[in-house]
């Protein structure tokens, strides 16, 4: 295992005596794209500025290369930040933008201006030298200050909800030419979002934050295929979240009816949670299916229908691209290998942690 770039050890932070993050352990490596996914209000931003080191934990430490860097000030770190809020010098053009913390920093004219071209072509903005920031659109804004941070050559960009401002098609965009750049400038990204599909779509490893846990962490198709606990499963992509009795190994009931599944290890008649994701709900004829309901809603999405069927009081969450018009009676069916068994979670308090702060 290679060493850890930045490792956050047992970071403990309060605000007004409220636990914010709790006991917090997390390892990055050189160029990986990081992100820190949860609802808000989980404590994504404060472990981000924790980092960045505008903040001080009450515990733990920040390593850096095997350094300690707790207490160093942000400006000494090799990390630079790029908020929400682009926050441009409102007066300056985009070159003085960008050449703000250079000039700082006592760097010579010549190189300033390198720079300067370097960074606009990176973000395909060239020849924006001379434009004023209210003269560019948000994702051309939001451009300027990744092209502002990078020319500090940091190890480590910090990204706080970048593109939390922006259009859809504009996030998009802009997802794409953070993936090019990360690939372009080989450094360590993290990035902090409350948006799922940005994380599936852009991270090399997701951690996935509720309430100041972490709740997993993994690859994009480990955290959507294997989610560890209903939390995950629900907050990424959507999902089916049923009480079950796992009647004994490979064998759950949920709704009255027991269906094959692959788990084992569960012990017998033990609650658990069931998940079943809305894509691997098979909808058929009703006198071929064990649990049978009713359509009650249909709505176009392009690539597929996503509809709701009631049955015995439980609305499930089915995708399919053959469509079952409102009100039709139809059948429900899931191979054994998409039904997933999770344990509940075992206090009061655990729960809290899970169900809470739901999208
Ligand atoms: N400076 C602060 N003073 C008091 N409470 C704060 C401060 N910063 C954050 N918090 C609280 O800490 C919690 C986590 O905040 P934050 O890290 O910003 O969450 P996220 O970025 O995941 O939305 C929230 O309840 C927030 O109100
Ligand atoms: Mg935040």
């Amino acid at each position: 295992m290679r060493e850890p770039l930045i490792d956050l050890k047992n970071i403990t932070k309060s605000y007004d005596g409220q636990v914010i993050l709790d006991d917090l352990s997390l390892s990055i490596h050189e160029n990986e794209f990081v992100t820190l996914l949860g609802p808000s209000g989980c404590g994504k931003t404060t472990t981000l500025r924790i980092i960045g080191g505008f903040e001080t934990p009450d515990m733990g430490q920040v390593m850096f290369h095997g350094q300690d860097i707790t207490n160093m000030p942000p400006h000494k770190r090799n990390l630079n930040t790029v908020f929400q809020k682009y926050a441009l010098f409102t007066h300056m053009n985009i070159a003085e933008n960008i050449a703000f913390g250079l000039k700082i920093k006592g760097k010579s004219k010549a190189y300033i201006q390198d720079k300067i071209k370097y960074a606009l072509k990176l973000v395909n903005l060239d020849g924006y030298e001379k434009r004023m920031p209210d003269s560019l659109s948000g994702g051309q804004q939001q451009r300027i200050a990744i092209a502002r941070a990078i020319v500090n050559e940091p190890k480590v960009l910090l990204l706080d909800e970048p593109l939390g401002a922006l259009d859809l098609k504009m996030r998009q965009d802009m997802q794409y030419e953070l993936i090019r750049l990360k690939n372009e400038l080989g450094i360590t990204f993290i990035y902090v979002t409350h948006d799922q599909e940005e994380a599936l779509t852009m991270s090399d490893t997701i951690v996935v934050m509720n309430q100041g846990y972490i709740q997993q962490m993994g690859t994009p198709e480990k955290i959507y295929n294997e989610p560890e606990n209903a939390f995950v499963a629900d907050f990424i992509g959507e999902s089916n979240i049923l009480d079950g009795t796992m009647i004994w190994d490979r064998l759950v009931e949920i709704l009255g009816v027991r269906f094959d599944c692959v788990d084992t290890g569960f012990g017998t008649n033990r609650p658990v949670d069931v998940v079943i994701r809305p894509e691997d709900v098979i909808l058929l004829d009703p006198e071929r299916a064990q649990l049978k309901g009713i359509v009650t809603s249909v709505i176009f999405r392009g690539v597929h229908y996503e509809m709701s069927v009631e049955v015995g009081g439980f609305v499930w969450k089915v995708h399919s691209t053959t469509m079952f018009p409102e009100g039709t009676q139809v059948g429900i069916r899931v191979e054994p290998s998409n039904i997933q068994i999770m344990n509940k979670p075992e206090s009061e308090d655990e729960e809290a942690v899970s169900r809470n702060g739901k999208k």
